[in-house]
């Protein structure tokens, strides 16, 4: 189990979880986590503040690209080849610059609501369109709308923006859907960018699919954004990879102009390359309790708030809570921020599919689920 600090140490953290609200509300809504950096990421970060190795990155060091290939051969078994890999600031910037390539400025591209809520600036930055395919909601699980997304590139749309695992819903998208989506997408000469950001924290028993290695369709016209910033906790380091897996994107990797790779911050290529090839361990375990605080949240939520409902993921550390029945209206999160100080993200950013529901985040202790769930309950009480 990964071990958290208590609140009053986190508090002295100075990234926009611990700073955004006052000190009385309980930050579970932006996506970091409160574990403490994985080992091997804090000895190199201390190693290189104490023989101040703070300069620039240099692009042709492959450490984080080898290490980060390695983990994704042995955790997913896939082998992306490091020439076929770049370095960026983010995966917001990965999407754009991606999209920059594969579009014509007014070409739509396409999401799949309930999702990420920077989807809908991302596209307008790189020149496109949002257009919307909602996940199909079976009341269960969520699923991509193959047919949806065939009618919506039918009708011009060029790209689609995947989110796999998809945030907020946790959902791995299974190899059969994304090998037909590569399909569709091929018979309408579009591309695809597909976010894995999420993809380490799968949880166990999940198998995570990455898009390129479906078919030979989504090698010619997809490109990859992976990083460690969500599995480690380094957002703040500015690090992420673009991953081709052919010739034709591979060329189109080449053209990016050196500075998108010359803004990635050192310790963020230190971080990612030690927590892909010696964070594993620290992984499993930081995963491990993520499951825990899901079946927690969940026997919390059935103890104390039946009327809300957990909508079970299969990765990462983010909760979809479906409050509709709590009749806090279609913002749930502001009325739980007003009236129960714990700060969670409004559903509704995520799309109209999230009106009535509210994400938070438990990568955290579990006293901070329970205090959570203790406030709400107070709050609808009185
Ligand atoms: C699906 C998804 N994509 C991208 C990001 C942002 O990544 P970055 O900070 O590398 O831009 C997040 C952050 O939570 C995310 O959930």
């Amino acid at each position: 189990m990964t071990h958290v600090e208590p609140l009053h140490v986190l508090r002295r953290r100075t990234s926009e979880k611990w700073t955004a609200y006052p000190e009385d509300v309980l930050p579970m809504f932006v996506a970091e986590m409160d574990f403490p950096l994985a080992p091997s990421i804090q000895t190199a970060l201390a190693q290189a503040v104490a023989s101040s190795d703070t300069g620039y990155v240099n692009p042709h060091d492959n450490g984080a690209a080898d290490a980060f290939a390695a983990f994704a051969h042995d955790r997913w078994g896939w082998a992306p080849s490091s020439d076929s890999i770049r370095y960026t600031t983010d995966v917001s910037v990965v999407i754009v610059e991606s999209l920059r390539r594969l579009i014509a400025p007014g070409d739509g591209v396409i999401v799949t609501p309930p999702v990420y809520p920077p989807f809908f600036d991302l596209i307008p930055e790189a020149g496109g369109v949002v257009v919307e395919v909602p996940l199909t909601d079976d009341g269960e699980s969520y699923t991509l709308d193959l047919a949806g997304i065939d009618r919506a590139l039918a009708a011009g749309a060029r790209s689609v923006l995947l989110c796999n695992p998809h945030n907020p819903t946790g959902t791995v998208h299974s190899r059969e859907s994304l090998a037909e989506l590569s399909r569709i997408v091929e018979r309408h000469g579009a591309s695809v960018v597909s976010d894995e950001i999420h993809a380490p924290l799968v949880h166990r028993g999940t198998d995570f699919t990455p898009y390129l290695t479906v078919s030979e369709e989504a090698r010619a016209h997809g490109i990859a954004a992976e990083s460690g910033s969500k599995a480690f906790n380094l957002a703040g380091l500015k690090t992420a990879l673009f991953v081709a897996g052919s010739d034709r994107m591979t060329d189109l990797l080449r053209l990016l102009p050196d500075e998108v790779t010359f803004r990635t911050g050192l310790f963020g290529l230190i971080a990612t390359r030690e927590g892909f090839a010696a964070g594993r361990d620290w992984l499993d375990s930081t995963v491990a309790s993520i499951e825990d605080n899901f079946r927690m949240l969940d026997q919390q939520l059935a103890d104390h708030l039946p009327g809300a409902r957990l909508r079970r993921p299969q990765a990462t550390y983010l909760a979809w809570l479906d409050l509709s029945a709590l009749g806090l209206g279609d913002d749930p999160a502001g009325w739980i921020l007003k009236n129960a100080k714990v700060a969670l993200m409004s559903g509704l950013a995520f799309g109209a599919e999230g009106a009535g529901y509210a994400r938070m985040n438990l990568a955290c202790a579990p006293e901070t689920i329970t205090e959570a769930i203790h406030r709400i309950t107070n709050a609808i009480a009185s």
